[in-house]
């Protein structure tokens, strides 16, 4: 492509030394001529850049693809574990003193709560895990939780059925109120926090209880049956759409959203005087 255009070039440059020879009269033309073939030449290495744009645009498409979840989804998840969790669960899922707890026998249930909800992985050690957006694919989490279910014999992925409200009421009064209040809107528990329990669904409720992430205490079988936890499910549910959650007529999304709200009314307010001020100045 560059030898092409270098000819072009040449042979432009041979026709207007030529021109230069020539009579008067014929010059403009050759002038012309030449610079018709600088435009061409232009032209030429304008179309080979957009070739290899288009090349570079392909390049990166085809390496998107190879990086993409499905194919990492394809990794299994030892290979995850030993990138994403090993630094503080040990090579050999272990544990390691200060960073983080043996997993054997965590179980599939443990290891899908931590992850779906985004409490896993950790940024450091000794912070109360918080719920988030996952870090993980949906596969690339299903090979984790398969992973750690490998390790040993622990509670299984719970899938509750449709509960009854009243009973769950009186069952999550008397096990789940304490710390997460009544309505499900979450309290104290020192040192951390019960979170309000609007976000989870139905599996990480049921999860949880089996479980018992941090603070929160694990309910066996014995202490709350399956059937029970069927009805704490289905009344976390339904606190979801109460007829009213107080605070002010902002949707019913309760205080701590209504919280955030105040605090961009205030933060409008506070730029709004300073604007002022500033065109004072
Ligand atoms: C001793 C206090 C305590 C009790 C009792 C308790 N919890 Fe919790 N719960 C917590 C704490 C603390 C967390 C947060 C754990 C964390 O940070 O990983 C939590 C987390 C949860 C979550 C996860 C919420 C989310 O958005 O990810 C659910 C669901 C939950 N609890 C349900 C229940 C239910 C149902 C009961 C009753 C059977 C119950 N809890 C009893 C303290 C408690
Ligand atoms: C920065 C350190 C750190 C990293 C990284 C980390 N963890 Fe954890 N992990 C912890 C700590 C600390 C706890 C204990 C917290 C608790 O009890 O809620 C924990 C708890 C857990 C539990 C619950 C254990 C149980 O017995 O209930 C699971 C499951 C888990 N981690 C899985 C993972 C996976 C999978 C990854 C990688 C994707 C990961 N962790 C990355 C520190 C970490």
């Amino acid at each position: 492509m560059r030898r092409a255009s270098a000819a072009t070039r040449a042979s432009a440059t041979a026709r207007a030394s030529a021109a230069t020879g020539a009579s008067a009269a014929t010059r403009p033309s050759a002038a012309t001529r030449a610079s018709a073939a600088t435009r061409a030449s232009a032209a030429t290495r304008r179309r080979a850049a957009r070739a290899a744009l288009v090349a570079l645009a392909l390049a990166c498409v085809v390496a998107g693809l190879a990086t993409s979840p499905t194919a990492t989804a394809q990794q299994d998840g030892r290979a995850l574990f030993a990138s994403a969790c090993s630094a503080c669960h040990g090579e050999d899922a272990r544990g390691v003193p200060g960073k983080g707890p043996s997993l054997i026998g965590a179980g599939a249930a443990a290891a899908d709560f931590y992850l779906s909800t985004g409490r896993m992985p950790l940024s450091t050690p000794r912070t109360e895990p918080q719920r988030g957006p996952p870090d993980f694919t949906a596969a690339e989490r299903a090979a984790l939780v398969r992973y750690v279910a490998s390790l040993g014999s622990g509670p299984d992925i719970p899938h509750p059925r449709p509960g009854n409200t009243q009973r769950g009421f009186a069952a999550f009064r008397d096990h789940c109120a304490g710390c997460h209040s009544i309505t499900a809107r979450g309290g104290v528990v020192p040192p951390g926090t019960a979170p309000a329990l609007q976000q989870a669904n139905a599996t990480q409720i049921a999860e949880a209880v089996r479980v018992g992430p941090y603070l929160m205490p694990p309910f066996n079988e014995r202490q709350i049956s399956d059937a029970q936890l069927d009805d704490i499910v289905a009344y976390v549910l339904a606190q979801r759409h109460p007829d009213n959650r107080g605070g002010w007529g902002i949707g019913n999304i309760g205080p701590i959203p209504e919280g955030l709200v105040a605090w961009l009314l205030a933060g409008t307010a506070l730029l709004l005087i300073a604007r002022l001020l500033g065109e004072r100045a």
